[in-house]
């Protein structure tokens, strides 16, 4: 099985998003090393960090208007319902067709983040910082002063 691992490799510079990549990777490991047991329960977290991941990418690039934005959504899809189905074979007990998928995935997720996620984390970077009025709303008490 293709084993997940963090490496600087994945490094894409734009700080969010490895964030992001960091945790996933450290998820996706914890998936990999769960015995039959556990296995349900650690997809399920790979699934619910991968909504968000994905999620958070999808409105970067529509806020964006990203020029690849299409197809790089289009994977996220198709790739998140594999992942959904995997979690419905998780806890039907089809631990082996789970851990393919997880070694699937890993092998997934280096080539995605070295093309399309490398290509958004470039364009972000370029992008402005965020409105003030958004960093404002952050601040608590910012109305009341
Ligand atoms: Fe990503
Ligand atoms: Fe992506």
């Amino acid at each position: 099985m293709n084993k997940v691992q963090w490496s600087d490799a994945l490094l894409l510079g734009y700080e969010p998003m490895d964030e992001v990549h960091r945790a996933f990777v450290g998820l996706l490991a914890a998936a990999q090393e769960a015995g039959d047991e556990a296995l349900p329960h650690a997809w399920q977290a790979v699934v619910e960090h991968t909504e968000q991941h994905f999620g958070r990418e999808d409105e970067w690039m529509r806020r964006t208007r990203f020029s690849s934005a299409e197809i790089h959504m289009l994977q996220h899809r198709v790739v998140l319902n594999v992942l959904r189905e995997g979690l419905a074979m998780a806890r039907a007990g089809q631990y082996p067709a789970v851990r393919e998928m997880a070694g699937e995935l890993a092998a997934w997720f280096a080539k995605h983040t070295q093309s399309l996620d490398a290509a958004l984390a470039l364009h972000m970077r370029r992008q402005p910082m965020p409105q003030p009025s958004r960093a404002r709303a952050r601040q608590p008490h910012a109305s009341t002063h």
